[in-house]
């Protein structure tokens, strides 16, 4: 696992931007997989200016989102389909029928979740999946837990990332208990990872995936098992290394 300490986010976010246009500049048809959060906001940021100056194409590159509210509709502004369009799609030349996020409405979630999988074989697997880390050690919505083997599934939200996630809410109470989100196995099966943390609130989740054991108590630390997977954090996440 490659670690690169970026001075502040601001740089991180720059660093994060850069490695993901040199990936759609070597492959245009690249296939990404993108997160939500506020960790991924100024990398998104950083690409629509890049697109903007000429820089980078997308209307050949695929996405595929990591998760998903359940039970939230995509125009709903607290869902990861909005986010999306207002961090990044709108912004962008990216074909819409080329931006792929788990369907928070399914009524049969687990041919969703199958289906979300077949979709990301057909188009060739993920080329490049970028992950923010919870501060209970989670990716995507890969919570705590005694496995690592799931593909894409409906997972139950921890009490610590409904009290984290609160803030996008009007109160605890309104954050969703439920989510789809890609599987640890769907995660390790990109080719090539970039996990992006900033702020002291992650240096312990941090420092236990960097140097902890490898263990689904602590679900990022499964990315010291991936050939191909760079940390970038800000001085802050890195305190405790
Ligand atoms: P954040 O969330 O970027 O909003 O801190 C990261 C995560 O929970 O994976």
């Amino acid at each position: 696992m490659e670690v690169i300490i970026a001075k502040d986010y601001e740089t991180l976010s720059r660093q994060a931007a850069t490695i993901i246009a040199a990936q759609i500049i070597g492959r245009p048809d690249s296939v990404l997989g993108l997160a939500t959060g506020s960790t991924p906001v100024g990398t998104y940021k950083h690409l629509v200016a890049l697109y903007r100056e000429g820089i980078i194409d997308f209307s050949r590159v695929k996405t595929f989102n990591l998760d998903e509210y359940y039970g939230v509709a995509p125009d709903n502004p607290c869902s990861y389909r909005w986010f999306m369009e207002e961090n990044l799609f709108k912004h962008i030349n990216i074909l819409p029928e080329n931006t792929y996020i788990p369907n928070g409405l399914a009524q049969d979630t687990a041919a969703e979740c199958r289906e979300y999988e077949e979709k990301i074989h057909r188009a060739g697997g993920i080329d490049l999946q970028l992950l923010g880390i919870g501060g209970n050690g989670h990716i995507g919505f890969n919570e705590p837990s005694d496995n690592f083997q799931s593909a894409t599934h409906l997972v139950d939200l921890d009490p610590q990332t409904i009290e984290a996630n609160s803030r996008f809410f009007a109160s605890p109470d309104q954050v969703p208990r439920q989510a789809l989100s890609m599987g640890i196995k769907s995660i390790m099966a990109a080719r090539r990872i970039i996990l992006l943390a900033n702020g002291k609130a992650k240096a312990r989740a941090v420092y236990e995936m960097i140097r902890g054991p490898i263990t689904p108590e602590l679900p990022a630390s499964v990315l010291q098992l991936h050939p191909q997977a760079a940390v970038i954090i800000d001085q802050e996440a890195a305190a405790l290394l």
